[in-house]
């Protein structure tokens, strides 16, 4: 029946992302959709997982989500083992500025995986500068206060909880995960910005190159999303993917110029 059919394995409406993200992929998932319903029963890896927009989005049975961040995946191990937020919550920069300096402390300390460490996360994600997630070179998370109006926190998250007893989360480099012949990956790196200057823990035009050998290697179905730079859309042409080109949302660059970005889907063996 219709109205049943965009219900998750939980028996719930697709659940929005817990976090803000950048290159949230919300936008794609109506242009993923189609390619993915074949391939329902597969497991779905998401090896560069972030906010989780496309794998809440999707639907599926099985889910491997990775991602390279160690506090992302904290978190929703913390929410899996169902995560009660007691900290104190509340927009104010003081507050802000003592829990970014307490969860530096924990990553100092070695404890970046406990459930403090993934409270703390939530709260800074929440109400830091456009939920970034940045360190400076000392490994100290940076990221200035948000300067929001009004924020809505959330304590519990009850839905995710059930819904990602059926999920397995890892933090690793990409090319080191556990991958089955017969997986569905979704691959969404890093934007390839072609004339970017150097910085320290970028996803370089190498890890771009190794990525799409590592997905041309999969026996198994294979999506990519990334910008439509010149480059990017040469090296999966080689490689034999096909590719279909969209309009990203519009962004508002520093000179004002609202044109939206094209962005590149490559697939294989769909
Ligand atoms: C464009 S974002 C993914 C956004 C996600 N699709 C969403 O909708 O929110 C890219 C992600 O790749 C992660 N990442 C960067 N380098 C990585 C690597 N070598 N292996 C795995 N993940 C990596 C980053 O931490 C970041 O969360």
């Amino acid at each position: 029946m219709a109205e049943h059919a965009n219900l998750n394995v939980v028996g719930q409406a697709p659940l929005r992302p817990l976090l803000k993200w950048a290159g949230g992929k919300r936008w794609l998932v109506p242009h993923v959709e189609p390619l993915w319903e074949p391939y329902s029963h597969l497991r779905l890896v998401e090896p560069f997982c972030g906010g989780l927009a496309v794998a809440l989005g999707l639907n599926p049975q099985a889910v491997l989500a990775n991602d390279i961040n160690p506090h992302l995946i904290n978190f929703y191990n913390q929410v899996k083992a169902g995560l009660v937020v007691t900290l104190p919550m509340e927009n104010s920069e003081g507050l802000y500025y003592e829990y970014r300096q307490r969860f530096n402390e924990l990553i100092r300390a070695g404890k970046h995986n406990s459930k403090e460490a993934a409270e703390l996360f939530y709260f800074l994600n929440r109400t830091g500068y456009n939920g970034l997630c940045r360190f400076n070179g000392k490994g100290e998370f940076n990221v200035p206060f948000g300067r929001y109006k009004a924020i809505k926190y959330v304590r519990e998250f009850p839905e995710y909880t059930d819904l990602f007893q059926g999920w397995q989360f890892s933090s690793v480099d990409f090319a080191q995960l556990d991958v089955k012949g017969t997986d569905f990956i979704y691959a969404d790196p890093p934007y390839d910005v072609e004339f970017t200057q150097y910085a320290k823990d970028d996803f370089k035009w190498d890890d771009q190159v190794r990525l799409a050998e590592w997905l041309a290697e999969h026996p198994g179905p294979v999506i990519l999303s990334n910008q439509a730079t010149e480059r990017i859309v040469e090296l999966y042409r080689e490689l034999g993917f096909e590719l279909q080109f969209l309009q990203g949302p519009r962004r508002i660059s520093c000179n004002g110029d609202r044109t939206p970005a094209r962005e590149v889907l490559a697939t294989r063996n769909i």
